[in-house]
């Protein structure tokens, strides 16, 4: 069967396939609408490449089951992947979880919409666990590409022979949605693969754009620790200059967890307020630590009772999120407790889900809700309804707020909150960097121990280019650069060398204070135009098949591209898209389309400059707070075109935005607009710099101005 689409807001078309489509969808239970100013101001779409009578679907005693022809093209998405990036020739099955520990599409952040190289996207409006078989499997008689299907004598002699990639021959994408019988598709037209992404957000509601302190660096303290043991790291931070902006809170400030109480614990926090009061007065910002299930002692448990599902976890209530009155005593409560104390944002911990731990903690799939939801559909919405909930309840009262949140779904890019995980594989970390930003999300590479210092190190160099800077010292007593190993040191001894060590730390951490103004455009360019700020180099360079599987290397803005070296190797290879590149720490140049081998020892995570680029590098500081003030350097590369570059200078809660245009054009002297205004008071332009051929492309970053050297 086939069936026509409408469309829904400019270059998206809905198609319904089937009928009886269920309550309980993305975008039935969505709480931000599409930017249709900002999807109006796109490309227009011209013919769609796939045409409505291609799309079928067949209802089954299964559910439903709906096919989508490919042409020769990549497809990409369905959320945080952690264990690949080309999901073309994969079975993708969407469910949350808190351990994807194989490539099978089970995540933390599972989402039913993918984009092809082809210029297209699909979203299909479901919270079943949908099946997504991507060019997968073929029909009989079917060629199949590789040695098996094109050699007439062909024998495998190994494992990769027997499951390589190359057994996948399929020309179509069929999608299996479990119990329906009927499901909204979404087409999102392109022209390119960027443009189909860009839609999707702004479909969603646009990208986040974050608080100003949000990208400094946050530390998560011990979970053992107490009030007193807060503040005097909180002090030594600021003694020590380590750059910090947010200090967290684990389980710990809580009067019981797990379940939660959502109430200080008197003992280990006699006096919760003035502690805030001292940390405000240093400068920081206060996350806390939660999660969903509510403890009987908590002070909103009958409140909750009867909007709460039928199964407990950790002996704590189930909230159903998708009820007004469930989100109205989430809001009412945290507002007054905590937004108002001065609380800055949450910590949204299992919102997941367990399928793979010898206890599966969380609720199960056949666990009803007062709304009518079913286990399943609740896991797959839980993380997004709750994480807007405990947002929304900080728009209410006029607080900025970036949160954390172990899960999130379709249409939650609007949502502020970043993704993080339990699991610490290096390029798992490093992949959920280039990943999420095809389907909207914000992934965190934490940092927490490490088994030596340089494993530590390049785990911090991957997060310093990252959408968000956080260090999980949870399990440690002390932090990382004075205690590194958890596994060696239990007793959270200092470690022999911790003064030198700190010393680096502190300069790689200071590093990302530079990086901050370049960060926030171009996340005024998420928000704004739908623009993932980390994104995959496909998105920008779809044409070049050479860059359809890089999964350790990806763009940060427009501008930079950034390839980690991964722990304890000191080289790697660099796949360069067209252009010419420059290495930022050496000023080596590499013209692409190329590969080029990166080696040595190097302070700062690699990152390439596009030669035509001016690029703002800020002076560093340990803090960025509410409203910063940046010295400015520009430097430009290159000397022929060089595109002027728009400096984002408004605060998210200061309504419009406000831009610095930098302009160096060949002829003319350097400049920027406008030359007054806030613009101008939040940047101040220190210098204006001409990138030297093999000089090193940041001045040195070594400013350190520790008092103990
Ligand atoms: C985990 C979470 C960790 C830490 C811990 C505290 O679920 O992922 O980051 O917060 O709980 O109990």
């Amino acid at each position: 069967m086939t069936s026509s689409a409408f469309l829904s807001a400019p270059g998206v078309w809905r198609m319904r396939l089937g009928e009886d489509c269920e309550a309980a969808t993305p975008v039935s239970l969505r709480r931000i609408l599409p930017d249709l100013e900002a999807l109006h101001e796109m490309p227009q779409v011209g013919e769609l490449p796939i045409r409505n009578e291609e799309i079928s679907f067949e209802q089954s005693a299964r559910g439903l089951l709906i096919r989508i022809p490919l042409r020769d093209e990549d497809v990409y998405g369905f959320g945080l992947q952690l264990k690949s990036v080309r999901q073309t020739g994969k079975k993708r099955s969407l469910r949350v979880n808190s351990d994807p520990v194989t490539d099978s599409g089970d995540s933390h952040a599972p989402v039913p919409f993918f984009v092809t190289t082809g210029g297209w996207g699909v979203l299909i409006d479901t919270a079943r666990y949908a099946t997504f078989y991507v060019a997968s499997h073929a029909h009989p008689g079917e060629k199949l590409t590789g040695p098996a299907g094109e050699l007439a004598e062909y024998l495998a002699t190994g494992t990769e022979d027997l499951y390589g990639e190359q057994r996948t021959a399929s020309s179509e994408i069929v999608i299996e949605v479990p119990h329906v019988r009927g499901v909204d598709l979404f087409l999102f037209g392109g022209p390119t693969l960027l443009d189909a992404m860009r839609r999707y957000v702004l479909f969603s509601g646009g990208g986040v754009l974050p608080p100003w302190w949000s990208l400094g660096v946050w530390y998560r303290t011990y979970g053992r620790s107490r009030q007193d043991d807060v503040l005097k790291m909180a002090r030594d931070f600021r003694d020590s200059e380590i750059p910090c902006d947010v200090i967290g809170l684990e389980p710990g400030w809580q009067s019981h967890a797990y379940s939660c109480s959502f109430s200080w614990n008197p003992k280990a926090f006699p006096a919760p307020m003035e502690m805030l009061e001292s940390l405000k007065k240093m400068d920081f910002k206060v996350n806390l630590w939660e999660h969903a299930f509510v403890h009987p002692s908590s002070p909103i448990y009958d409140r909750l009772k009867s909007f709460s599902g039928s199964i407990a976890v950790w002996d704590g209530l189930v909230p159903d999120f998708s009820l007004t009155e469930t989100r109205e005593v989430f809001v009412s409560q945290h507002t007054e407790e905590f937004i108002a104390e001065g609380i800055a944002g949450f910590k949204l911990d299992e919102c997941d889900n367990s399928d793979f731990l010898p206890y599966p903690w969380s609720f199960p799939e056949y666990c009803t809700f007062p709304s009518g939801m079913d286990g399943e559909q609740m896991h797959s919405m839980f993380g997004t309804l709750y994480a807007s909930t405990i947002t929304e309840a900080f728009q209410k009262s006029g607080r900025e707020t970036l949160c954390q949140s172990r899960s999130l779904g379709a249409l939650a890019s609007p949502i502020p909150a970043v993704l993080y995980s339990d699991l610490y594989d290096f390029k798992d970390y490093l992949r959920g960097v280039v990943n999420a930003g095809f389907s909207g999300l914000l992934w965190c590479p934490e940092v927490r121990n490490a088994e030596s210092r340089e494993e530590w190190l390049s785990r911090v160099q991957l997060a310093v280019v990252s959408p968000q800077v956080l260090i999980n010292g949870w399990m440690l007593p002390l932090p990382p650069w004075r205690q590194v190993d958890i596994g060696k040191n239990l007793a959270g001894e200092l470690e022999e060398g911790w003064q030198e060590f700190e010393g680096v730390v502190q300069e790689l951490l200071q590093f990302r204070s530079r990086i901050v103004p370049y960060l926030f455009s171009a996340f005024g360019e998420y928000r704004r135009k739908g623009t993932p700020v980390c994104r995959a180099l496909v998105c920008d360079f779809p044409e070049d098949p050479a860059l359809r599987n890089v999964e350790d290397q990806f763009l940060l803005g427009s501008n930079l591209m950034v390839a980690p070296i991964a722990p304890y190797l000191t080289e790697r290879e660099v796949v360069f898209p067209r252009g010419l590149w420059i290495d930022l720490e050496t000023g080596e140049e590499f013209q692409g389309p190329t590969r080029g081998k990166i080696v040595g020892k190097r302070k700062l995570p690699p990152i390439f400059v596009k030669s035509g680029t001016l690029l703002p590098l800020a002076r560093p500081q340990n803090q960025i707070g509410q409203n910063p003030v940046f010295e400015i350097d520009v430097v430009r590369f290159g000397d022929g075109l060089v595109e002027p570059f728009r400096l984002l200078a408004q605060a998210p809660s200061d309504g419009k935005p406000e831009w610095l245009e930098l302009i160096w054009s060949d002829l003319d002297e350097p400049t920027c607009h406008p030359q007054a205004g806030n613009s101008q008071d939040r940047f101040r332009i220190a210098s204006w710099v001409r990138w030297q051929p093999s000089h090193p492309a940041i001045p040195s970053f070594q400013t350190s101005t520790r008092a103990d050297e």
